[in-house]
C-alpha cells in the first residue's frame, strides 16, 4: 500500500492520506490544479453530466474547471427523448449540448442505440418499423447536433454472452428485429447524418478476468475488424470502466486487451470510470483510500497505451453517482458528496502528472 501521495505542485500540497489524515488536503480543497490541465494534452480527462450540472452551480462549476471532455449521461438516451411514439422530447437535451458550448467543453453523445432502457411502446413494433426507429433516431439525433459532438457512442454494450445468442450478442429490440447487421446499419446511418464527428462502439465488462468477459472482448475485436472490413466509419472504442474491486477484476488482462486494440485503427476511450466500493469490507477511511489505489493502478495502466485518448468518469461527484443511488457504492468518485476532492483525486493528479507531455 502506498502511504502518501506527493504532487509536485509546492511544498504546501505535499498531501498524505494515511499519514496526515484528510483534514491535510481539505484545508485547501478549492485550490486543486484541474485535472485535464494536468495531462497537458495527453489524453483528456473528463467525466459524464446531465441536469445536475446545469442546476447545482457547485457542481456545473467543478465540471468546468476539471473537465476537457463531456459525456451525456442520460437524457440522451432512446427512452428519456422519445416517451411515446408521437412525441420526441430535446429540450433537456439541447440544454445539456448548450451547456457544453458555453464552458466551450466538446462533448460526447451517449448513446444511440442500446439494447437496454428503450420503451415498451418500441417493443411492441413489428422487425421492419424496429429498422425505421433505428434509421430515423440516428439520423434525427446526428443531424440535430451535426458539428456540435466531439463524438457518439453509436452502439452502447453490444455484448452479453447471458443472453445466449449466437456471437455473444445482447438481445433486446435492435438485435431481435435485425440481428447483429442493426450495428453496421448504425454506424452508418450515423456517418451520413455527420461526416466529421467520431463514432464509438461502447461496451462494458472488458477489464474483468471471467469467461464471459473473455467472449466480450473477442466479440469486441471480432466486431471492429468487421466495421473496417466493411467499409464502415469507427473511429473508436469506448472501455466503460465500471470498477469492482477484486479478483474478478484484472488490470493486466485490460492493458492486454487495450494492446490488442492498439493494432487497430481505432481511438480508445476510457468512457465510464468509477469503482463500486459497496463491496469492499473496510472502514469508510479505508476504502476512500483503497478506492485511491485503484484509480492510481488503472489510470497508470490505461495511460501507458498512447491509443488511449480519454478517460471519462461516471459523473464527478459522489452526490450524484449512479452507484451510490444504487445502493453500490459510498465513495466511487474523484469529488465527495460537497464536490470536495476525495483521495482518489490526488492519485488521479499524481498519475496524470506522470503521464502529461
Ligand atoms: C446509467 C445512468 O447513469 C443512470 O442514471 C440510469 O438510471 C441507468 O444508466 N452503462 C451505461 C450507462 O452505458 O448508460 C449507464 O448509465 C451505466 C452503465
Amino acid at each position: 500500500m502506498k502511504s502518501f501521495w506527493l504532487l509536485p505542485f509546492g511544498a504546501t500540497e505535499l498531501v498524505g492520506c494515511r499519514r496526515f489524515g484528510r483534514v491535510a488536503y481539505r484545508a485547501y480543497d478549492q485550490e486543486v490544479p484541474a485535472l485535464n490541465a494536468l495531462l497537458r494534452g495527453r489524453a483528456l480527462f473528463g467525466a459524464s453530466f446531465d441536469m445536475e450540472a446545469v442546476d447545482d452551480p457547485a457542481y456545473g462549476a467543478l465540471f468546468r474547471k476539471h473537465c476537457g471532455l463531456l459525456t451525456t449521461d442520460f437524457s440522451m438516451k432512446f427512452g428519456p427523448l422519445r416517451p411515446s411514439m408521437d412525441r420526441v422530447d430535446f429540450s433537456k437535451a439541447d440544454r445539456l449540448i448548450d451547456f457544453a458550448a458555453e464552458a466551450a467543453i466538446p462533448v460526447r453523445g451517449h448513446c444511440l442505440i442500446w439494447n437496454e432502457g428503450n420503451p415498451e411502446w418500441l417493443k411492441r413494433l413489428s422487425p421492419a418499423e424496429v429498422r425505421y426507429w433505428l434509421d430515423r433516431h440516428v439520423a434525427e439525433m446526428v443531424g440535430r447536433y451535426a458539428g456540435r459532438m466531439h463524438s457518439w457512442d453509436v452502439v452502447n454494450e453490444p455484448f452479453w454472452p447471458d443472453h445466449g445468442a449466437e456471437g455473444g450478442f445482447r438481445k433486446g429490440v435492435w438485435y431481435d428485429a435485425m440481428g447483429p447487421g442493426y450495428i453496421q446499419r448504425a454506424f452508418s446511418r450515423a456517418a451520413i447524418a455527420d461526416p466529421t464527428v467520431k463514432l464509438c462502439l461502447n461496451e462494458a465488462w472488458v477489464e474483468r478476468n471471467t469467461p464471459m468477459a473473455q467472449k466480450v472482448r473477442q466479440g469486441l475485436l471480432r466486431t471492429v475488424r468487421n466495421l473496417l472490413d466493411a467499409g464502415a466509419r469507427i473511429d473508436a472504442v469506448g472501455l466503460q470502466c465500471h470498477l469492482e474491486p477484486g479478483p474478478s477484476m484484472s488490470l493486466n488482462v485490460l492493458s492486454d486487451f487495450i494492446g490488442e486494440l492498439g493494432e487497430l485503427p481505432v481511438e480508445v476511450y476510457i468512457t465510464e470510470l468509477d469503482v463500486r466500493d459497496g463491496s469492499l469490507r473496510m472502514s469508510r477511511r479505508d476504502a476512500e483510500v483503497a478506492v485511491a489505489e485503484l484509480y492510481g493502478d488503472f489510470s497508470n495502466t490505461v495511460l501507458a497505451h498512447a491509443n488511449v485518448k480519454a478517460m471519462i468518469s461516471w459523473q464527478l461527484s459522489d452526490k450524484y453517482s449512479w452507484l451510490r443511488k444504487e445502493g453500490f457504492g459510498q465513495t466511487p468518485l474523484p469529488f465527495d458528496s460537497n464536490m470536495r476532492p476525495n483521495p482518489a483525486y490526488f492519485e488521479l493528479a499524481r498519475v496524470f502528472c506522470e503521464h502529461s507531455r
